[in-house]
């Protein structure tokens, strides 16, 4: 099978995936598998060929599910406000900011099928959030898009500079290379007065350091990518750096 547009991305998804609650989040529904192996022996040889990422989209990450119990907890952080939901996965963090009032709400992933995903999530739950597949890391020259205008990409030449008011960041810090690129980009955010929420179960790349611990809890996910059933994530908000 050759994935090469976007419906044909779409039915992957949706052949590899039930639509399933998430314990904590209320009765929004994510297209997720229990079973890691069928899906990443069919991500390799239907999608691995053509340089597709890992099926992380397929999974509710503990680090995404912390953020989004945080946001549910604590909606005024969100409402009004625009929101990106960094590394978006299946787009949980930024459906949740969504049904809890949050402004023009962009996820934003690496992986063409994550924001298809994400995408068929945000139907299936009623809320808009718009998909931009674009490596934004390192970059403080976004062009978010203003009311009533969709986003094709956050980077493009034209238009000002204008940075979301929230970002949300779930479960980023898996691995060096990546927690590397990443923690220094948010904090730059954080440093420009943007309000930067991280997700993270204590993933082996985390560093806290200018972060405040705001909330902890147990969440339920799958052993087929976690040691067990029940597992911690806290929430972390990056503090500005003084000059
Ligand atoms: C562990 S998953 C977390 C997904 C989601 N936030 C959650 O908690 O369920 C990590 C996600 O980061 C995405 N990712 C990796 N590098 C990225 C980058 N440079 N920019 C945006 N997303 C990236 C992957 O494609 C993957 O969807």
């Amino acid at each position: 099978m050759k994935i090469d547009a976007t419906h044909t991305r779409a039915s992957f998804v949706l052949a590899n995936t039930k639509p399933q609650s998430v314990q904590g989040l209320g009765d929004i529904v994510l297209l997720l598998t229990d079973e890691l192996q069928p899906l990443w022996r069919a991500t390799e040889t239907e999608l691995r060929q053509q340089g597709v990422e890992p099926p992380f989209w397929a999974f509710a990450w503990l680090g995404g599910q912390a953020v989004s119990r945080w946001v549910l907890d604590n909606p005024h952080v969100v409402a009004g406000r625009s929101v990106l939901d960094f590394a978006c996965g299946c787009g949980m963090s930024g459906i949740v900011a969504l049904r809890a009032g949050a402004g023009i709400t962009v996820g934003v992933d690496v992986d063409e099928v994550a924001c298809v995903a994400a995408a068929l999530n945000s139907q299936r739950n009623n809320v808009t959030l718009q998909l931009v597949c674009e490596d934004v890391v390192g970059r403080c020259d976004l062009k978010w898009p203003g009311a009533g205008e969709t986003v094709e990409s956050l980077l493009r030449q034209d238009g000002e500079i204008r940075l979301p008011e929230v970002i949300l960041a779930g479960d980023v810090c898996y691995d060096a290379r990546l927690a590397a690129r990443v923690l220094p980009w948010l904090q730059s955010m954080a440093n420009l007065g943007v309000m930067v929420v991280l997700g993270d179960p204590g993933r082996k790349y985390l560093q806290t350091v200018h972060m405040q611990l705001l909330a902890e809890y147990r969440l339920h996910t799958t052993t087929e990518i976690e040691r067990e059933a029940y597992m911690p994530a806290a929430v972390w908000r990056l503090l500005p750096e003084s000059p």
